[in-house]
């Protein structure tokens, strides 16, 4: 499964980098507006820190404006994804995007039939928002089991199913298990992952015990 993370906040998107975990970013024009900084500026920084894609997103809805747009997005990196929101002009825009070689994540996806719908379309990503789902008392991680199923009907779809809206672990875990492709996760989700109160308090015994030999694995290579 691949980590992309969903934050336009590049000190948080250079740390997480560092961990060589990280295969690409989302961005949403309320990400954007979180980060105060210039829109193109911002992307320009995140494309030259992750190699993978990271997903810019348009904010005219109609079709001839979004493929202006998509065009302007695309030209700032080669590893852009324009994304492009989950209505019949969206879609247009993806079939003609992707028609040219443009990577799409087509995005605010709540049902099924609109996933059929994206991957017709020539979607490199469509993300399905699990969290907001649950917000509306449905069931997320649902609507992924249901998309990986009808995708993994059909070979000559494409399209990776990208977990968006992500809340907690729980999320990441049970969508890898559906073998969804990707999941977007928050910073703090992502950095969550890694913690586990016993290892924290194996390695502090590990450690205490160490200590106790007196040796020192360093010492030992000068020696
Ligand atoms: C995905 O690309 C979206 O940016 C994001 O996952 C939305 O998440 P939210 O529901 O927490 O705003």
């Amino acid at each position: 499964m691949k980590f992309f993370v969903d934050t336009a906040d590049t000190k948080e998107i250079r740390e997480l980098a560092a961990t060589g975990l990280l295969d690409g970013v989302t961005t949403n024009p309320s990400l954007v507006a979180k980060a105060g900084r210039d829109f193109f500026e911002v992307l320009e920084e995140i494309c030259d820190i992750v190699e993978g894609p990271v997903s810019a997103e348009v904010t005219a809805t109609d079709h001839e404006t979004m493929l202006k747009e998509g065009k302007a997005l695309a030209k700032l990196a080669g590893n852009i994804a324009v994304k492009v929101p989950l209505t019949v002009d969206g879609l247009k825009t993806c079939k003609a995007l992707s028609s040219e070689g443009t990577m799409v994540n087509v995005t605010l996806c709540f049902s099924a039939g609109q996933a059929i719908l994206a991957a017709k379309a020539g979607a490199t990503f469509i993300s399905p928002f699990v969290g907001r789902l649950d917000d509306v008392g449905a069931d997320g991680l649902q609507l992924i089991s249901e998309i990986v199923e009808i995708y993994n009907q059909y070979p000559n779809f494409t399209t990776e199913v990208l977990v968006a809206s992500v809340r907690g672990p729980l999320h990441v875990i049970e969508s890898a298990k559906m073998g969804a492709h990707v999941a977007t996760l928050p910073p703090a989700v992502l950095r969550g992952l890694f913690n586990h109160p016993l290892t924290d308090k194996g390695l502090a015994a590990f450690l205490k015990d160490w200590e106790g030999t007196g040796q020192s694995i360093l010492d030992r290579l000068k020696s």
